[in-house]
């Protein structure tokens, strides 16, 4: 029996070396791949040479060349905040492919971006032999077997091994049972040895503890955007308006009190203090101008455009109105310098020619689970920084909470309902908690308490 215990311990030691191999592999195609079709295929061409949404990845490397590797790293990770440091190339990307921002990716490790760039380079390197072959295999897919095959054969040697040590085991313990003359006919055959309940039990634990690997790795991967960050089409400054100005959150996002979602507010709101604020103090024109093209409002004459004024009047119109205000701030400006300026700024609020602005939504939660502001904001009283942090410190506003199911289920475990003065509660349907508070049987509720963990609460 010694033997037995023996022979166990040896497939434990082998299942931990091999999910140890698994976890400290290097960076390779097959992963790359993967990577590459979760994460980046809906906007890089998949033949590595096309642009699509974004530019074609192929020879990505040369033209990173001048920098050190960690940039290339970083850009993946967070390319706006590359663009806002200035990094010279992450600028030159962005002067062509703006408005259009790149999704983040802080989740991908360094090796995992060595995988897709692996992947990247091998595709963008052999789509001229594919189709030298005709589309067949050939040497197309050759390096991703070869990357599987090397686990194949590890995990074949492995159990090849875990066999021929069982059997050893098996014939020894036959042996030692004969000398003592308790056995009882022939050993084991293969056949049930490979079928022995211990072995059928280990197999299962391997699939479980695979399966375990694989679903973490993917919750993790799943693409939360904590710290989610874009560049938005106008540098608005929360810091500017809630904190500095403090302005009432409810003000702009009005719908949190009494509706499912906060709502962005409409270039109207803006314009109740824009259309008297028209010069900001960090960008002149620049910025605030993007509204009144959007709400096609006249700076000069403090009016809205008529319906029937043509899109070129209305750009003499902000012509106008930026050589103007260009003049007054830069008296000592050549001609060439204020058509160069009145040009750029031109040309920056074509996209916004009577059109809502499009600003790049941050907070994500996908389709089957079911939020609601006012349940939060006015019936459980939490403040909006709890969920979305010092927003009125935020110059780029930013998601701080991970918007994770086990965000939403520790809140409910923790947080106590306001119980005591909030009409919402007094239904007849929690008397027992009101009973219980009154005789002082209880101090508190959590939200957990009124059903705030049953799953059909929060999916749809
Ligand atoms: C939502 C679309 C989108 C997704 C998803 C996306 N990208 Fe991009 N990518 C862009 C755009 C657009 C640019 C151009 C620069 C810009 O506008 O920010 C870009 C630029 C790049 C560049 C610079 C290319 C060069 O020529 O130097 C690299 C590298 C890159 N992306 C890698 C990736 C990787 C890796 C992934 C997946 C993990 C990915 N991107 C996912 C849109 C995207
Ligand atoms: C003057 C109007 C205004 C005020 C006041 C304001 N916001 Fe905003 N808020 C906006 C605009 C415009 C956006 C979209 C642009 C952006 O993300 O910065 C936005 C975006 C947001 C978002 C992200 C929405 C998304 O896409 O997921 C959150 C969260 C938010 N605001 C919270 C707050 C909080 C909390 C306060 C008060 C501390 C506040 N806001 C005050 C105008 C305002
Ligand atoms: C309640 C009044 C109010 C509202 C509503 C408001 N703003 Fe402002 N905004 C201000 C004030 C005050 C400033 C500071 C002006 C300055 O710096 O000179 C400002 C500054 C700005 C600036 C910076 C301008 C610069 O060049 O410094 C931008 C951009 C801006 N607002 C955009 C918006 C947008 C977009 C909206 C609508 C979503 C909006 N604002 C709604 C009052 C408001
Ligand atoms: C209990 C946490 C919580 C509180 C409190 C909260 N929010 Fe949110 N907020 C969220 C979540 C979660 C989302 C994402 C919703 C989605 O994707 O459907 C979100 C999204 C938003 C958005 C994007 C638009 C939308 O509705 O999807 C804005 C704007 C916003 N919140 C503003 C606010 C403001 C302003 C307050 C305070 C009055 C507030 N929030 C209070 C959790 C919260
Ligand atoms: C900061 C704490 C906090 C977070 C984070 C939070 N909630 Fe809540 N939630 C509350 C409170 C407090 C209530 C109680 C309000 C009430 O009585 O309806 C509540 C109530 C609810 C309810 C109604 C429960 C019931 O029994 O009527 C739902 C549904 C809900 N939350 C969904 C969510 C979802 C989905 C998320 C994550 C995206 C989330 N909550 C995140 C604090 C939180
Ligand atoms: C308080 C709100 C809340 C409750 C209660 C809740 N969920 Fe969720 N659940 C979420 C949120 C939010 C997500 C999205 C997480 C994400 O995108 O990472 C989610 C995601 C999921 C997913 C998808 C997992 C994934 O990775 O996308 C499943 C499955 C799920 N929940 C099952 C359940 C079950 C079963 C229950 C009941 C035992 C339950 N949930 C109760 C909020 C909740």
């Amino acid at each position: 029996m010694l033997y037995k215990r023996f022979s166990i311990q040896i497939l434990l030691l082998a299942t931990f070396l091999l999910v140890g191999v698994q976890s400290f592999a290097q960076p390779n195609v097959g992963e790359g791949k993967q990577l590459f079709k979760d994460n980046c295929a809906q906007c890089h061409a998949r033949n590595m040479k096309s642009d699509l949404t974004g530019p074609a990845l192929g020879g990505m490397e040369e033209r990173w060349a001048d920098y050190p590797r960690e940039d290339l790293y970083t850009w993946v990770r967070n390319s706006q905040k590359m663009i806002a440091d200035g990094h010279p190339y992450a600028l030159e990307l962005w002067a062509k492919w703006k408005p259009t921002v790149m999704n983040q990716f802080p989740n991908l490790t360094d090796d995992q971006i060595e995988s897709i760039i692996l992947y990247v380079n091998d595709e963008y390197n052999k789509v001229d032999e594919v189709v030298v072959n005709g589309g067949t295999a050939g040497g197309a897919t050759g390096s991703e077997p070869t990357n599987w095959s090397f686990y194949y054969v590890i995990v074949g040697v492995l159990a090849l091994l875990a066999l021929i040590l069982g059997r050893l085991i098996i014939l020894l313990n036959h042996q030692a049972d004969q000398k003592e003359g308790t056995s009882l006919g022939e050993p084991k055959s293969v056949l049930s040895q490979v079928f022995s309940p211990s072995v059928i039990a280990f197999i299962i634990f391997i699939l479980v503890l695979l399966f375990g690997h694989t679903v973490v790795n993917n919750a993790i991967d799943l693409g939360r955007q904590k710290g989610y960050q874009p560049q938005q089409p106008i540098k608005f400054s929360h810091a500017t308006h809630a904190g500095e100005q403090q302005i009432d959150c409810q003000y702009c996002h009005d719908g949190a009190r009494r509706s499912k979602h906060s709502v962005i507010p409409a270039t109207n709101t803006c314009m109740n203090c824009h259309a008297a604020i028209k010069v900001g103090s960090t960008y002149g024109t620049e910025e605030l101008t993007k509204i009144y093209a959007s709400a096609g409002w006249n700076p000069n004459t403090g009016q809205y455009f008529a319906s029937n004024v043509s899109e070129d009047d209305k750009n003499k119109a902000y012509k106008k109105w930026f050589k103007d205000e260009y003049v007054k701030a830069n008296a000592d400006a050549t001609e060439k310098r204020i058509n160069s300026a009145v040009d750029k700024q031109l040309a920056n609020i074509q996209e916004f020619m009577g059109r809502p602005i499009e600003w790049t939504k941050i907070h994500n939660l996908p389709d089957h689970v079911y939020f609601n502001h006012a349940q939060h904001v006015s019936v459980g009283k939490v403040e909006c920084q709890t969920c979305h942090g010092p927003v009125e410190t935020m110059e780029v506003l930013e998601q701080h909470a991970p918007l994770s199911m086990g965000w939403c289920v520790n809140c409910h475990r923790e947080t106590e309902v306001k119980f005591a003065d909030n009409p919402y509660y007094n239904e007849d349907f929690y008397k027992a908690y009101h009973t219980e508070i009154k005789n002082g049987s209880r101090t508190a509720v959590t939200v957990e308490e009124i059903g705030g963990l049953e799953c059909q609460k929060c999916h749809y």
